[in-house]
Order: structure tokens, then C-alpha cells, then sequence
């Protein structure tokens, strides 16, 4: 069958690689794709991902079977819903579904009506109440833009000065533009983040192997909240007890109430999880695969993923045995230095083939071709991703790949699974 997948950055990157790997997969295009997926993928350029007529009318002129969407962007806007409704089928949540991750304050009012554990909270749209509601908890504490900010619309202030700088710039300022109309204020949960990814067909739930993502700019997890700097899987901290947990406590009554609400969700849903003295609670809900999680997850699928998929779409999960590898796998992510505030694009990269012949994949995100060359094109720019027997092993060979690699003002976080490793010592 021909696949199409929307999206170009690192985590459609990974999906097409594995989605190619298929012996049901006879073409494989991307929109837009990026110059790493031309191995293999069609990549259509000039698609805006933004208008679900013309990524339909696309799916028809190559006559796609199955449409895999990445980002969260188009999701929200209900592509899934325009394929269906030109008869092609897609995997991810319907627009109403999407809403999970698309409002916050949404996802908010679903896990307080279905008692599913999450942190206090409180949603403003006025910037007044909402600084009197940061003086009366006082801090630490979380200031969230309600919509859709690229990973960045959080702050999770450790003074009440910070917190009320957060609420002046996304209110007042409108860092995030229209996504910060309203603020979702939110209890400080202390303890080690994981996300959990599940495949969903709407009924069944069948969990990924779990993984944890870096999100601070610097070692030591210090400095700004980015999209990802690395990822790592499987996160100790997410013990087969605590993912039955997960399981039992999250996934299972948030696809339900999801059901019962009128927006079965299908698609691959990721519980963001803190997990805390108390049990796994939830930061957020994300309506789609994480990046960088996903470069990892999937290179420790051992099973089908064109059939996994199908079987979201088509309700028949249940019927799926999903085998994953018992390896780890390591994505440390290159990235433009200054991300992820502003930074320079167009920079040649030099010796991505010499990390590839080392074992590494690299996966592209943020990349251009000029001239022949590939060049930078984003604040994330390459994730090298290995695997290894254990997390040692998987972290010095995705170094040694990053070492390979060069161009200017590259920067990477250099402690990528710190928390996996000082485990493993103790
Ligand atoms: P989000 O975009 O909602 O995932 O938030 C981004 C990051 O902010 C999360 O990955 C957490 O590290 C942190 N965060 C968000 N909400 C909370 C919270 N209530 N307590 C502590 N940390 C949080
Ligand atoms: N890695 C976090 C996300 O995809 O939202």
C-alpha cells in the first residue's frame, strides 16, 4: 500500500523509516519530508500542512492508502477528519479528539470529571485574577498558555516573581499569540517525569515502551523548556508495576471517557507522567507521538507498525500481539546553538555518513538541502539515535555518533539519560 506521512521533522522522520521497513508498504511519501527521508520516501514539497483540502487532494493524486500523522498542528485542524470523509483512511484523533492536547484547559475539566490523577489547577483569562490567584498559592508553582506553543508555552516558576513575569508575558505580551487568551495555573508536582505512549483504537490501549524525554536546554536539566534535547528508552523509572498503574489509572479511563464524551480518541496518545510519592499523575496529554520519544520508541519495535496502525484505525487492536525488543535505545539531539531562543540557519553539516557506517541513525529534523549539501534549517536539527544492549552501551555509541558530526555553532546536551545511568550505578 502507498503511505503518506505528514509532517518533517524528526519524529516523522523516525515514523517513515519504520513505516518503510514494511513489507506492506510499497510507496512511501512525506509532506513536506526532509532531505534525510529521500532514502526513503517520496518527499512533496509546496503542501500547505495547514490546509486539509489541498493534503487530501494530495493523498488522492497518489493514491494513499494510509495517511500517518505527525504533528500536532494539523491534527487539531482535523485532517484525520478530511481523509476519512474523502474515504482514506488515517491514523490519529478526529478534531474533537485532538482537543486533548490542543486546549489545555480541556484536557483539564476531562481528567477532573473522570478522577484522573493530575495536578490542582486553576484557568484564567483574566490577568488580574490570575496574579492574585499566584499570591494567595505563592510558589513554586506552573503557568501554562492554554493552546497549542510548540512545547514552550510553560513556566514552571520557582518564585512568585517569576510566575507573575510568565502570566504578563503570555496574557499581556501574547508570546504565544492567541494560545495565551487563557492560562491554565497549575500546583507544582515534585518528582521524575516519563512519558508513556499508547497505540489506541478508541477501546484497546496498548502501551509503548516507556520512555523519558530531556526538555531543559542545559546539562543538569537547567535553562529554558525546549521541544526535546534527547530521549531514552526504556525509562527504569516506569517500573512494570508503575505502567500497569499507568495503565489501569490513565490510559484506560481517558480513552473511555474519551468514548463517552462523543470523541473516541484513536491514534497513538502520550501521557505525559510525573511520578510522584503518591503514583503517576499527569502533566499533560499529547494527541500524537513525542519527538524526540518516538526515535527511540520505535527502533525498539520489533513488530509491524503498518499493521499496528491499520489496526487503530480499523478497531481491531485487540486482536494485535505487539513485540517489542528488549535493547535500549539513546536519541541525543544536535541543535542550532541559541535554540531555543533565535539562532542562525544554513550552516553545511559534515559527517553524517561516517555516523551512520558507526551504527548510529541519524535522524534528521531541522535540516535543508543547499546546493547539494545539507545544511541547517531548524533549532533541532539532528537526532543520533543508538541502541545498545544496556544504557551504557546506548549512550557511548549515540556520543560516539554525535562526535562524527560537525557544524557551526552546534550544540547538544552532553548527560542525555543521566537519570537511567545513575540508576544503574546505584
Ligand atoms: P507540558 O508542556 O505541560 O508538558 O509542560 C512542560 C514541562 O513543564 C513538563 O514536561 C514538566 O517538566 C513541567 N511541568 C508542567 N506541569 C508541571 C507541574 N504541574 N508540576 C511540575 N512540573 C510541571
Ligand atoms: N517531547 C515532548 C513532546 O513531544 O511533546
Amino acid at each position: 500500500m502507498n503511505i503518506l506521512v505528514i509532517g518533517g521533522g524528526g519524529r516523522e522522520y523516525t515514523l517513515g523509516w519504520k513505516l518503510a521497513q514494511s513489507p506492506k508498504c510499497t510507496k512511501l511519501y512525506a509532506v513536506p519530508g526532509n532531505p534525510g527521508m529521500k532514502k526513503f520516501a517520496v518527499c512533496l514539497e509546496g503542501i500547505d500542512l495547514e490546509d486539509n483540502a489541498a493534503l487530501v487532494k494530495a493523498a488522492q493524486q497518489y493514491a494513499v492508502d494510509l495517511v500517518v500523522v505527525g504533528p500536532e498542528v494539523p491534527l487539531t485542524n482535523g485532517v484525520v477528519d478530511a481523509m476519512q470523509a474523502a474515504g482514506i483512511r488515517a491514523f490519529g484523533p478526529s478534531k474533537a479528539a485532538a482537543e486533548l492536547e490542543g486546549s489545555k484547559s480541556f484536557s483539564k475539566s476531562m481528567m477532573k470529571k473522570y478522577g484522573i490523577p493530575t495536578a490542582k489547577y486553576e484557568v484564567f483569562t483574566d490577568a488580574d485574577a490570575a496574579r492574585a490567584y499566584v499570591k494567595e498559592q505563592g510558589a513554586p508553582i506552573v503557568i501554562k498558555a492554554d493552546g497549542l506553543a510548540a512545547g514552550k508555552g510553560v513556566t514552571v516558576a520557582q518564585t512568585e516573581d517569576k510566575a507573575l513575569a510568565a502570566i504578563h508575558d503570555i496574557m499581556e505580551d501574547q508570546e504565544f499569540g492567541q494560545a495565551g487568551s487563557r492560562v491554565v495555573i497549575e500546583e507544582f508536582m515534585q518528582g521524575e517525569e516519563a512519558s508513556l505512549l499508547a497505540f489506541t483504537d478508541g477501546k484497546t490501549i496498548r502501551p509503548m515502551i516507556p520512555s523519558q524525554d530531556h526538555k531543559c536546554v542545559y546539562d543538569g536539566d537547567k535553562g529554558p523548556n525546549t521541544g526535546g534535547m534527547g530521549a531514552y528508552a526504556p525509562a527504569p523509572v516506569m517500573t512494570d508495576a508503575l505502567i500497569a498503574r499507568a495503565e489501569k489509572e490513565v490510559l484506560q479511563p481517558i480513552v473511555a471517557a474519551m468514548a463517552k464524551e462523543g470523541r473516541p480518541y484513536k491514534g497513538c496518545l502520550y501521557a505525559g507522567l510525573m511520578i510522584t510519592d503518591e503514583g503517576p499523575k499527569v502533566v499533560e496529554f499529547n494527541a500524537r507521538f513525542g519527538d524526540p520519544e518516538t526515535q527511540v520508541v520505535l527502533p525498539l519495535l520489533d513488530s509491524d507498525l503498518v499493521d499496528i496502525m491499520l489496526a487503530c484505525v480499523d478497531g481491531t487492536l485487540d486482536e494485535q500481539d505487539i513485540q517489542w525488543s528488549k535493547d535500549t535505545a539513546v536519541c541525543v539531539v544536535m541543535t542550532s546553538g541559541g535554540y531555543p531562543k533565535s539562532y542562525q540557519k544554513g550552516y553545511p553539516i559534515t559527517g553524517i555518513e561516517a555516523a551512520e557506517k558507526a551504527g548510529s541513525l541519524v535522524v534528521h529534523a531541522g535540516t535543508a538541502e543547499k546546493d547539494g549539501q545539507i545544511v541547517t534549517n531548524g533549532g533541532r536539527v539532528l537526532g543520533v539515535v543508538a541502541k545498545g544492549t544496556d544504557i551504557r552501551a546506548a549512550v557511548d555509541k549515540a556520543y560516539q555518533g554525535v562526535a562524527k558530526i560537525s557544524f557551526q555553532d552546534e550544540f547538544h546536551r552532553r548527560d542525555i539519560a543521566h537519570r537511567a545511568l545513575e540508576r544503574m550505578q546505584k
